[in-house]
């Protein structure tokens, strides 16, 4: 490894962990919205069913007030949101949905969440709406180089094995996906690996990365490409100075790597959405399947096999496992971190 890109991860850096036995709800899923079952469906582990009350409606006292929803505008908003999005808040996230969904009440100058429920709910205004209420409930913490053993497969196994099959094949092209990029720092980690160790190495394999989100707003982020301290603050200092240029306190991406990187709106529970993809060799689709239940995970899990291309990778978030979800990869083991393999 030219870059000393992963000798942290070498070192034994504390909180580098496999996926394996991680647990569910680990150190990435505090506060963040839980997921259930459909609505249709039964109770799920980790989330009670709700009883519609007779009471429908829920009225703030005043504007920025603390605001409740009773039962049935949170069993409202709930089915409504997992019908648009797969996205579904349990019960014990009901706290967590109010908070967010009345910054959009705010944006309105709405005090009732049952007006702005009708008012999302009306065709004139979903299209758009629905866009603002993905920005504020859908959680976008990410970092370069989030997990780092999970890039050290990368570079190190995954992507020589995939060179040394495409060498033979007639079409020499490598996609690689990052499935919920929020803004950008994961393909950009996966742009800065491929440019390091594999572009001009490779001249005759055209890379690509491919990034999609259900946010516009970070989709936004990510293609401006500006970050702060917090943000890159894995990255190896000798690629900080060869793919950043320092702004004041901001880290502005290079040219070269955007070049790489194709981001376009997307939403993981739109199956015909996730054909216009095409197929990929590599899909990151970290920290994200822990906003879905156990029905749309596997939706989604298996949109995300029919993507794949033969002998291509899944990679998932570091507290996130497809146990019971599909036996359709083989599962391959790296160090302190797992994939899934299409065979
Ligand atoms: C916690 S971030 C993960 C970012 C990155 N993959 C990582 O691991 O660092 C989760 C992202 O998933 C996106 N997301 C949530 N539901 C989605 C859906 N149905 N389709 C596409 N993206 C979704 C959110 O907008 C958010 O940006």
């Amino acid at each position: 490894m030219s870059s000393g890109l992963f000798d942290k991860f070498k070192s034994g850096k504390p909180g580098a962990g496999a996926n394996k036995g991680a647990s569910k709800f680990g150190k990435d899923s505090a506060a963040k919205p839980t997921l259930g079952t459909r609505p249709t469906q039964a109770t799920s582990s980790f989330g009670s069913r709700t009883t519609p009350t007779s009471t429908f409606g829920t009225r703030a006292s005043s504007l920025g007030a603390k605001r409740e929803m009773n039962e049935a505008t949170f069993v409202a908003y709930r089915d409504f949101i997992y019908k648009q999005s797969g996205i579904y808040f349990t019960e014990n996230k009901k706290y967590l949905l109010e908070g967010r969904v009345s910054k959009r009440l705010e944006a309105h100058n709405m005090t009732d969440y049952n007006e702005y429920l009708q008012f999302i709910s009306s065709p004139l205004n979903m299209r758009k709406e629905l866009q603002s209420l993905f920005e504020v409930i859908t959680i976008n913490e990410t970092y370069f180089f989030r997990n780092e053993p999970q890039f050290h497969a990368l570079q190190n196994v995954i992507l020589p094995e995939l060179i040394q099959k495409k060498q033979s094949s007639p079409i020499k092209k490598i996609r690689l996906w990052s499935a919920a990029c929020s803004s950008g720092e994961e393909p950009y980690t996966m742009a800065m690996i491929l440019k390091e160790h594999f572009v001009a190495k490779y001249p005759s394999i055209r890379f690509e990365v491919v990034a999609n989100d259900i946010s516009t707003a970070v989709l936004n982020k990510a293609r401006a490409g500006v970050y702060n301290d917090y943000a890159v603050r894995n990255v190896p200092p000798d690629l900080k100075a060869k793919y950043f240029k320092k702004d004041g306190d901001k880290w502005i991406i290079a040219q070269e790597l955007r070049n790489l990187v194709r981001f376009s709106h997307l939403n993981l529970y739109d199956g015909n959405a996730l054909r216009t993809i095409g197929t990929v060799d590599v899909i990151f689709c970290c920290n994200v399947l822990i906003y879905f239940d156990q029905d749309s995970k596997k939706q989604v899990v298996q949109n995300l096999f029919d993507r794949l291309e033969k002998n291509g990778f899944l990679m998932i978030g570091y507290s996130e496992s497809l146990h019971g979800i599909t036996k359709a990869f083989k599962l391959v083991h790296f160090p302190k971190t797992l994939a899934y393999k299409k065979e």
